[in-house]
């Protein structure tokens, strides 16, 4: 097979946004697509078929083949639930897009237990819930393709945007073990972290800024993510407004020290621990 014809992929939260885009741009491809959508509000109260419903209709009056999933990836039946509907319509899973999310920002000294839970379950937990539901699967058949949506504010953090960003933050850390553990199955994973004009972004940024920012600049990048031909597996790549970066993690050449210092002996050489001159990628000493 080449690129994703031929494919089954599951694209979590695609009845709007992103999400839609990465299902039209895969099912245009060739891919056979489960459209899961809870199809609620960007703060995740309500539900609705509608969302899933449509973006089925638009890939089928394309000529492309889609099922609609209105499953909650927030709880594990929900994400078993959202793999099964790929299992029962088309005999197989080979990638998942963990793309559903949802927002409930506010600064740090007002979060809520119910608000920081809230985001974590659907964006974390609900990566979790599918991605581990598609495991088996993936390796099984020594072929998977996992791509996460996460975010700058996972990576650099953002005002406002403590439970998200620690979400996001914890999907890039998955990946990193995905990929160490799937590759000896032909399982590859990675992560991006889009900038699109959505729900999600409408009050974030000038209109000047989102009529930049078209969601369909970020399709292309997750559709060869999935691809046959991709060999990447723990990159995170940041991409949208026709940009695509990858994004790496680098350790200074720091300082060694013979014996356990002193206190000031820390401080005093801290320069020279945090100097980026002769940085070199970052790895696991332990791995
Ligand atoms: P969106 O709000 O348009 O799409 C998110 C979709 O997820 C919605 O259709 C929603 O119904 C669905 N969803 C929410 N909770 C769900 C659940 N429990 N189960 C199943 N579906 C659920 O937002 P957008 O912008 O398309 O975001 C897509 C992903 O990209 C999100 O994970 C978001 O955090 C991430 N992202 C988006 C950025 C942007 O610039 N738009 C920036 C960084 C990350």
């Amino acid at each position: 097979m080449s690129g994703v014809e031929g494919r089954v992929v599951v694209v979590t939260g695609a009845g709007g946004g992103l999400g839609r885009e990465y299902a039209l741009l895969l099912a245009g491809s060739g891919a056979k697509v489960v459209v899961n959508d809870l199809g609620g509000a960007r703060d995740g109260s309500g539900s609705a078929t509608t969302a899933a419903d449509a973006v089925v209709d638009e890939i089928r009056a394309a000529g492309g083949e889609a099922v609609p999933s209105y499953d909650s990836v927030a709880d594990e039946a929900g994400g078993a639930a959202v793999v099964q509907a790929a299992l029962d319509a088309y005999g197989r899973v080979d990638g998942v897009v963990a793309n559903a999310g949802i927002l409930r920002d506010g600064a740090f000294h007002k979060m809520t237990a119910e608000a920081w839970d809230a985001v974590l379950k659907v964006h974390l937990y609900g990566t979790y819930h599918v991605v581990r539901a598609a495991w088996p699967h993936f390796r099984e058949q020594r072929h998977g393709r996992v791509v996460v949506a996460g975010s700058t504010s996972g990576i650099y953090g953002n005002f406002g945007q403590s439970n998200y960003g620690a979400a996001k933050g914890g999907m890039i850390g998955l990946i990193h073990t995905l990929a160490i553990e799937g590759t000896k199955y032909g399982i590859l994973a990675n992560a991006i972290a889009p900038m699109a004009a959505t729900r999600m972004t409408a009050d974030v940024a000038p209109p000047e800024v989102l009529e930049k920012l078209s969601p369909a600049q970020v399709a292309p990048v997750v559709g060869h993510l999935l691809s046959d031909e991709c060999t990447d597996s723990g990159s995170v790549v940041v991409v949208g407004g026709g940009q695509v970066h990858q994004v790496k993690q680098f350790m200074t050449k720091g300082v060694t020290f013979a014996e356990v210092p002193t206190l000031q002996q820390v401080t005093d050489r801290w320069s020279e621990i945090t100097d980026l001159s002769g940085a070199v990628p970052g790895v696991n000493p332990v791995g």
